[in-house]
């Protein structure tokens, strides 16, 4: 059994006294972290104050890293200071950060590697566009984004890796894959480790469906055989809705 993991993206959104009234509401109401775990993504400024309020269950995690070890890429963040302020789980690959902010396939591979080096799980993102769905090209797409990010990484790092699948169309628009497509996707994710890797791994591995999840649809998504939990924006910035949904994740 592998154990499920809801995990909400703030992206730009919180201010720190909002960030800590949020800690502070849902500390004693999350699942035992033997159970699920359940992880946080604030603004990079608030990581070190959430870091020490987490309580028991909660754990932190950072939006995006450098993949550099350290020098001149002024505004980034390296994974040894991630390392360093006690954070867990570091986004990699997103899709705003692939759209906006020049992460390649290539950089995503580079950055996979720096944040195994610094011991931070990251929580590998992948997905398509919608045209790529139309066009029928979504298990070209996201089977060329899994196999360039896990190039040269061993299998004791690729068992201990998160993979978000995030069809793009599907991320703030209200508009959730249907269960079948999130399932199929995930299921060929799987199957596309098995070949690459091998079983043992692919069964390790947790594979989370984003884009639109909310207390209401997420109890059906965990229902199926390969959906391990989900990455959450919009509602995960609400402590009520991130207990429910990680009670969901408890009672699957
Ligand atoms: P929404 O849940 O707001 O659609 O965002 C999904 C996402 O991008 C999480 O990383």
């Amino acid at each position: 059994m592998r154990k499920p993991i809801i995990a909400g993206n703030w992206k730009m959104n919180k201010t720190r006294d909002e960030a800590l009234q949020f800690i502070y509401a849902v500390n004693m109401d999350l699942p035992s972290r033997e159970y699920v775990e359940t992880v946080i993504c604030p603004q990079a400024p608030v990581l070190r104050d959430l870091v020490k309020r987490q309580g028991e269950a909660l754990r932190i995690g950072a939006q995006t890293m450098h993949e550099a070890t350290d020098g001149a890429y002024t505004g980034e963040i390296s994974a040894a200071l991630l390392e360093n302020l006690g954070v867990d789980y570091v986004i990699i690959g997103h899709s705003e950060r692939r759209e906006y902010f020049g992460d390649t396939d290539a950089r995503v591979n580079l950055k996979l590697h720096q944040a195994f080096r610094h011991h931070l799980t990251p929580i590998l993102c992948i997905g398509e566009q919608l045209e790529d769905r139309e066009n029928d090209a979504t298990e070209t797409v996201v089977g060329t984004q899994l196999d360039a990010a896990l190039k040269g990484l061993g299998k004791d790092q690729i068992e201990h890796l998160v993979i978000a699948y995030e069809p793009v169309w599907a991320i703030g628009t209200g508009k959730t894959a249907t269960i079948e497509q999130a399932e199929a996707t995930i299921a060929f994710i799987r199957r596309r480790i098995t070949e690459t890797i091998d079983e043992a791994v692919a069964d390790k591995v947790r594979i989370l469906y984003g884009g639109s999840v909310n207390p209401d649809n997420l109890p059906a998504l965990l229902k199926t055989p390969n959906i391990d939990g989900a990455l959450i924006g919009g509602a995960s910035l609400s402590a009520k809705a991130f207990i429910q949904m990680a009670d969901a994740a408890l009672n699957r």
